[in-house]
Order: C-alpha cells, then structure tokens, then sequence
C-alpha cells in the first residue's frame, strides 16, 4: 500500500485504535507512532524502524493529568519541571506502571514519558484513551525526520499514513530526564536547554555518550548518521586538513561564501533556529554528491549544546 500523507486526525486516531503505526508531527521531531499498551502495535515499529528490541520507546500523553496512570510517582523535581516545561520537549524517565508493556520500555523499571507541544499530537491524543509510543520515524541510527516528507523518503511502504503538521519548531529531539537517588540526571540533550533545566531544579547531572549506558541504551554514539563521513571542529583547521576534497560545509553563520556545497543554520547566529534546521541541512548535504561533511562546533550555550552532541554522534557513524 502506498502510503498517504494528510491532515485527518480522526482517521489517524481510528488506525491507530486497529493497533496500525501512524507518523505524527511533534514540535521536536516526527514520530512512528503506535499504541503504547498494545504489544502487538509495538512489535511493528520496532520492525518498521529495525530497531533493536533492547532500545526502549517513549510514551506520549495527551495532559500530565494521566500521568500517574502509567507511572507509579511522580518525585517533586519532577513535577516542578512538569510545570514548566509541559506540553513541551522534556521526556522524563520515571518507574512505571504494570499497564506499560515491557516491551516498550526494554525490560526495565522505568519508562520514559513526555507531554508533547504540537496541536495536533495534541488533538490526536485527546481523541484517543490510549498514549502514544513513538521513537523518531526514522529507521534505526539515522537522521530524525523533521518534515512530513523526510518520512516518506524513508518509510515509504511501512506507514499506514503520515499525519502531516508542518515542519518541527524545535527540531531536534526532547531533553531525557531521569534520576539517581534524589537527584535528576540529563540521559540525553535536547529542545529543553540544559540552562533552563538547571534554572528549574539546579545543578543537575550528565550522563551522556556512554557506548553501552544501560538505562538509555539508545544513547549510541554512532546514532543520526548522516550518511556520509562528518568531521566536527574548528571549520578553518578542518578545511586546511582537507583541501582539495570534495567537502560540503555546516556552518552556524556564513563563512566561504565561495564554496560550493555549504548549509548555513542560522545567518544570524540564532541557536534555535540552527537546531531547527539541523537535520534537514544534514539530510541534503547527503543529497550533495559530497564525499565528506566538515561541521563547526557551535558555541556550547543554550540549544548549541544539544546540537553539538548531535554532530558529535553523527561525526562517530
Ligand atoms: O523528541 C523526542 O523525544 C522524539 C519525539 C517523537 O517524541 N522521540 C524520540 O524517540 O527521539 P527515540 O526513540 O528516537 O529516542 C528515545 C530515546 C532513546 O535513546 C531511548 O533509548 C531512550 O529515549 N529511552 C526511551 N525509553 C527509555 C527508558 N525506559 N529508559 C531509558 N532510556 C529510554
Ligand atoms: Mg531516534
């Protein structure tokens, strides 16, 4: 079957009630969504994205009203970053609920869970009494799609329809929160800047880029591969390194306005707007024809934090 793109939230809403995977917009990234207490909903996006069973997905909810459905607490940093970063891009990872299948959450005790900004992930899941799961609708390792048509370049025969809400704002994937003991710790950097957290709850820890980090196990180091080989740093050390390649260039602001192949994310210097635009810069310089990728480090502020990991992980692939 082909697969169809619109704006029908209730036709969404009646597949994904016949347990079948619908792609929705959310304010960070499309998702691959299927019925996050359906086992047999939730075999077919670990098939359709070929991702590994021990990779855990995140349960979306329509209000943090239903929260305490699906979580058995809710600690107090926790709700104060509810307060504020709810609906939004902010997963918290808290002990779960027998309801949750094991399978979403990969055999451990806590799932992660988020309040999405999007009206229609939001309209889509008032209609449903039921949450979401949906990792990025992208398949395993690579780039998060963040336009309705970056889905249907990659799953094209797999979705049963593509709900379609315009290009993310954010752009890049939520802020992971879960704890040790009585203090949150950040698993994975994201639309919520670490800055913001911290204004919120304080100091809070990091536990990123481990190889093998059992409790966010996705967090891969060769994850959002672009395709093609990226080297991240100083862009004037790299393309010195590499002159006479055949690059392409990622830079924040313009730099050689001269050289062929480049994608600049924000002209004005603008974080949010870079992380807006990473993937889909990332997306067509694989389209280029370029043999190599040379990015720069943004600044390590704000939502440049994030994007930076990005570019590290896909610097690894
Ligand atoms: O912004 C987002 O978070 C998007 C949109 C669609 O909501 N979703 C997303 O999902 O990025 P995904 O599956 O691509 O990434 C989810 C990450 C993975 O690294 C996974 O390992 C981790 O969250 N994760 C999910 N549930 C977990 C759990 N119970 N324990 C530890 N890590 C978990
Ligand atoms: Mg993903």
């Amino acid at each position: 079957m082909a697969m169809k793109i619109g704006k029908d939230v209730e036709y969404a809403a009646k597949l994904l009630r016949h347990d079948q995977l619908v792609a929705i917009p959310t304010e960070t990234v499309y998702g691959l969504a299927a019925n996050a207490l359906r086992q047999s909903a939730l075999v077919k996006v670990f098939e359709t994205k070929q991702r590994p069973r021990f990779d855990p997905l995140i349960v979306h909810v329509a209000h943090a009203d239903v929260l305490t459905d699906y979580v058995r607490e809710v600690p107090t940093w926790a709700l104060d970053l509810i307060k504020n970063f709810w609906p939004g891009p902010l997963t918290l990872l808290l002990p779960k609920q027998d309801i949750i299948p094991d399978l979403c959450t990969a055999g451990l005790a806590k799932v992660a869970v988020r309040m999405p900004r999007h009206p229609l992930a939001l309209a889509l899941l008032q209609q449903l009494d039921f949450p979401l799961a949906a990792p990025s609708a992208n398949p395993f390792g690579f780039v998060s799609p963040t336009t309705a048509a970056h889905v249907a370049d990659q799953l094209t025969d797999q979705v049963d329809y593509v709900l379609d809400g315009g290009p993310a704002t954010v752009g890049l994937e939520s802020t992971i929160v879960g704890y040790e003991g009585s203090r949150p710790v950040v698993y994975r950097l994201g639309g919520v800047p670490l800055e913001a957290l911290e204004q919120v709850v304080g100091k809070v820890h990091m536990l990123l880029n481990q190889s093998s980090n059992p409790a966010a196990p996705g967090q891969l180091k060769s994850h959002y591969s672009p395709g093609i080989p990226l080297e991240l740093g100083d862009l004037q050390k790299l393309r010195h390194r590499h002159e006479g390649e055949n690059y392409a260039l990622l830079s924040l602001q313009p730099t050689a306005p001269d050289h062929p192949f480049q994608e600049v994310l924000s002209p004005t210097g603008n974080l949010s707007e870079a992380a807006q635009n990473l993937f889909g810069a990332l997306r067509r310089l694989r389209k280029a024809g370029v043999s190599l990728i040379l990015a720069e480090e943004m600044p390590d502020r704000g939502l440049g934090r994030a994007i930076n990991d990005r570019l590290r992980r896909a610097s690894a692939g």
